[in-house]
C-alpha cells in the first residue's frame, strides 16, 4: 500500500493552501469518481480493481485545497505485481523505476500548481525509495489526443522514449525523465 511519509504543505503562489498526503481508504471512492470522470485520459477501471491498485502501489497521494480533496496520484516500483501492459513496457528495460500509474486533478483546481505539487512529493518519495538516477516513467495518450497532459508533463521535463499501441485501441506516447528532478 502507498508509503507513508511526511505530508508536505505547500502555500501556493497565490497563498491557496495546497496540502499533500499519503492516500488513505477513505480517500478510495472520491479517487475512483475522478478517475471515471477523466476516461479516456485515464483507464477506466471497476471500483474493486481500482481498490486494487492501491495495494500494489509503493506512493499514493491525494492533494488538498483548503481540505477539500483536488487530486491524486497512483505510482508503483519495480517488483509490483501488476499485469498493466505500459507498466511491462517499462519494466521490460529497466531494473528500477518509479512508474506513474495515473495522474488526476479535479476540473476546479487545474492549472493552480495542484498537478505539480503531486510530482513534487513523487519526486521526494520516489528518490528515498528507489534512488537517485532512477527513471520516473509514465505513459500519456497520443490517440484520442490528450493535449492538456502533453503540455504537463512538457513542462515538468518528460521526454518521449517511445510509442505503443494498446489492446483497447490508444497510442500511447511512453515518457520518462530522472526521478527527483524536482529536488535538484
Ligand atoms: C494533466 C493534469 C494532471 C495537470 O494538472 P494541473 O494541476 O492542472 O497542472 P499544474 O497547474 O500543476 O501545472 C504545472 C505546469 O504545467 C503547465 N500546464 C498544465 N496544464 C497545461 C495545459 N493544459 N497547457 C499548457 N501548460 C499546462 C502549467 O502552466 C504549469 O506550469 P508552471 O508551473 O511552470 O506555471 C490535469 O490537467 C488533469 O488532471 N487532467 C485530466 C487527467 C489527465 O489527463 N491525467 C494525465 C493522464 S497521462
Amino acid at each position: 500500500m502507498g508509503a507513508s511519509g511526511p505530508s508536505v504543505l505547500i502555500w501556493h503562489r497565490v497563498s491557496m493552501p495546497l496540502h499533500v498526503r499519503t492516500m488513505a481508504v477513505d480517500d478510495l471512492e472520491w479517487c475512483h469518481a475522478l478517475n471515471e470522470a477523466n476516461v479516456p485520459a485515464l483507464g477506466t477501471e471497476t471500483r474493486e480493481a481500482f481498490d486494487q491498485l492501491l495495494e500494489l502501489s509503493s506512493i499514493a497521494l491525494v492533494a488538498t485545497v483548503d481540505g477539500e480533496r483536488a487530486g491524486f496520484t497512483i505510482c508503483m516500483l519495480a517488483g509490483a505485481d501488476y499485469e498493466s501492459m505500459n507498466y511491462r513496457w517499462f519494466i521490460s528495460r529497466h531494473d528500477t523505476l518509479v512508474y506513474l500509474d495515473r495522474v488526476a486533478v479535479d476540473a476546479r483546481f487545474k492549472g493552480r500548481g495542484v498537478g505539480r505539487a503531486l510530482y513534487d512529493e513523487v519526486d521526494r518519495l520516489g528518490l528515498a525509495l528507489a534512488g537517485p538516477g532512477v527513471p520516473f516513467c509514465l505513459e500519456v495518450n497520443l490517440e484520442p489526443r490528450n493535449d492538456d497532459s502533453l503540455a504537463f508533463h512538457d513542462r515538468l521535463g518528460f521526454a518521449e522514449v517511445g510509442q505503443q499501441r494498446t489492446p483497447n485501441g490508444k497510442l500511447v506516447s511512453m515518457m520518462e525523465r530522472p526521478i527527483g528532478a524536482s529536488h535538484m
